[in-house]
């Protein structure tokens, strides 16, 4: 039976945060952390699934498919087989063993990662063509119809999409991406830890979702054209009038707004080699994160201000959902060593809380590192 040993990454996000379920642009790049899958194919419907980091297994049929509370990790997989199946697809059961690096609830998108490697493994064992982009979309809904998060499409896109020395801006509207080149001797991604974890994050999350949704109410009833997301709205649109949306929409429609401009400008910045118009993109997506969307929280202000009074730093700001997790910095390869341990001991020494730190270069997306078919 064929068998083989697949991965796929978590990512961090450059600049773009909470514009993707807006149908606007975001900038992320895959991580050099992930999960390992091993697999197996069966003759029969089984799936026995095993997590080496927990020393935890499930069983299940295909053809029974129930949320599992006592092991939560198994509705990941259950979900991308759910959404597979619901397409018509035909699959076997298989034995999957899998472990990973990437630090959980720490927005990194682990279980994104999980779910993108889940389908990989799935789609290469049974011999199945699925096209990137609609695997990234099986994993998103398995995310939010069966592990019941209401995510948008970034992290599963990027996990299946993203490429070696790349970071990928992501039309959310159209699906449609371009590669931007992210080789640089001078800079290095620098993702620090707060290692808090994002406690309220999806109820927050949803509220967030939910006044966008009003956002776009208001301005369909006054705009003279079809508007059905944030993107239809521009920031002229926005300047007129404003001033009838209750405060706090009107903060969270600013920031879409603005962070989608941010975004496209950041582009611009990376293709002219330009990290210090990146860096300084990526301050005001902070302030804006912290002050209109208000996802950002004490440490991962503290760990930003930490960042932009050293040296060499051209850049900082928080990434992922928010309420904890990471920041991402944009630190001179020279400088790296002292950033790493000024950040360490003036977090450690706010807070009493050891961060940590890992350095990126943009990684591949899924891939397959080893296929057989013996016995
Ligand atoms: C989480 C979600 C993504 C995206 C970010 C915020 O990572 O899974 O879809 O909305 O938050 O940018």
């Amino acid at each position: 039976m064929k068998m083989g040993v697949y991965s796929a990454p978590g990512r961090v996000n450059l600049i773009g945060e909470h514009t993707d379920y807006n149908n606007g642009f975001v900038l992320p790049a895959a991580i050099e952390k992930k999960i390992y899958m091993l697999g197996q194919l069966r003759e029969d419907r089984h799936v026995s699934a095993y997590s080496l980091d927990l020393s935890s297994c499930k069983e299940f049929n295909l053809e029974d498919l129930q949320f599992d509370k006592d092991h939560m990790w198994s509705n990941y997989l259950m979900g991308v087989v759910d959404e597979l199946q619901k397409e018509g697809l035909q699959i076997q059961g298989a034995n999957l063993i899998f472990t990973g690096n990437i630090p959980q609830g720490a927005g990194l998108s682990s279980s994104a990662a999980l779910e993108v490697a889940t389908a990989f493994t799935l789609a290469r064992l049974n011999d199945i063509e699925i096209e990137p982009v609609r695997m990234a979309e099986f994993c998103q809904r398995a995310e939010n119809n069966f592990v019941g998060v209401n995510c948008g499409i970034m992290d599963q896109y990027i996990s299946r999409l993203g490429q070696r020395e790349q970071a990928l801006l992501i039309d959310c509207q159209s699906y449609d991406y371009q590669l931007i080149p992210f080789k640089t001797d001078r800079y290095r991604i620098v993702i620090c830890n707060s290692r808090v974890q994002r406690g309220l994050v999806d109820s927050k999350y949803n509220e967030r979702r939910q006044e966008c949704e009003e956002g776009v109410r208001f301005f369909a009833e006054r705009l003279e054209k079809e508007v059905n997301s944030l993107r239809d709205v521009s920031l002229n649109d926005y300047q007129e009038y404003a001033a009838g949306l209750p405060g706090n929409v009107a903060a969270r429609v600013r920031h879409v707004l603005t962070e989608n401009s941010r975004v496209q400008a950041s582009v611009e910045a990376l293709l002219d080699n330009n990290f210090k118009e990146f860096g300084r993109l990526m301050q005001e997506s902070h302030a804006s994160l912290r002050d209109d969307y208000q996802v950002s929280c004490q440490e991962l202000d503290l760990l930003v201000e930490l960042a932009v009074s050293l040296a060499g730093v051209a850049g900082a700001r928080m990434t992922g959902a928010g309420f904890g997790g990471c920041t991402v910095n944009l630190v001179a390869e020279d400088n790296v060593p002292a950033f790493k341990e000024k950040i360490i001991t003036g977090y450690k020494n706010e807070t009493g809380i050891k961060p940590d730190i890992y350095i990126t270069d943009p990684a591949a997306g899924a891939e397959t590192l080893w296929e057989g078919d013996k016995v």
